[in-house]
């Protein structure tokens, strides 16, 4: 075996054992793959789906993709989370609020299927969706708006009000920033 052949495979050799590692960490860390079964995957999103309706969902849609949702005007969750690049941007680290990137070198994580996780972000520490997406929005490094300007912009599009109405048909002032708590 040539030197070059031998330093190939000790170099595939050592990828494939640090990425047996990183599996036995995870799995003894409890994390489990999501269900490939469409019954099993309902299962895990029970809680969503009795609050879950057309209105709601469209409406979600709407503002996933409206810039308006930043400081800046222009970053929108699909600046970071391109649902056309498999729900990530593939920079090594995010860019966001007048071009800063992640200050803690972290990349955008794929939206895709993030209903399905027991909790988010890179080391876990949101509960769930609807407690995650109120960070982004006011992450400075990230949408940088505060909950009063995003309901006052929201609030200044006769749209909106009609959606946001439709969507939380029993709330008397619908246009809140708590809006995925609520049922
Ligand atoms: C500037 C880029 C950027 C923008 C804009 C952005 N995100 Fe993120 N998002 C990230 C980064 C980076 C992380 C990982 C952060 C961490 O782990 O601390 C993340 C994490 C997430 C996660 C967790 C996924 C997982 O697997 O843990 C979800 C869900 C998410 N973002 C949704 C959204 C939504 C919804 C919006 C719009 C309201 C949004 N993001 C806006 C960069 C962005």
């Amino acid at each position: 075996m040539n030197r070059m052949k031998f330093l190939a495979l000790v170099f595939f050799g050592s990828t494939l054992l640090a990425g047996d590692t990183l599996i036995d960490a995870a799995k003894n860390a409890g994390l489990k793959p999501i269900p490939s079964e469409h019954k099993a995957q309902m299962k895990l999103i029970k809680e969503f789906q009795k609050d879950l309706t057309a209105a709601k969902a469209d409406l979600g849609k709407k503002l996933y993709f409206d810039p308006r949702l930043s400081k800046s005007g222009v970053i929108s969750c699909n600046t970071c989370h391109n649902v056309g690049l498999g729900g990530a941007d593939g920079m090594s680290a995010a860019i966001g609020h007048q071009w800063t990137a992640n200050p803690h070198h972290l990349n955008s994580p794929t939206v895709y299927n993030s209903v399905f996780n027991t909790t988010q972000f890179w080391d876990g520490r949101s509960p769930h969706l609807g407690d995650q997406a109120k960070g982004p929005m006011q992450a400075q490094p990230e949408m940088a708006i505060t909950p009063k300007m995003a309901e006052e912009r929201i609030s200044s599009m006769p749209e909106y009000i009609a959606e946001f109405k439709k969507a939380f048909p029993k709330d008397k002032n619908p246009v809140t920033f708590e809006i995925s708590l609520r049922p």
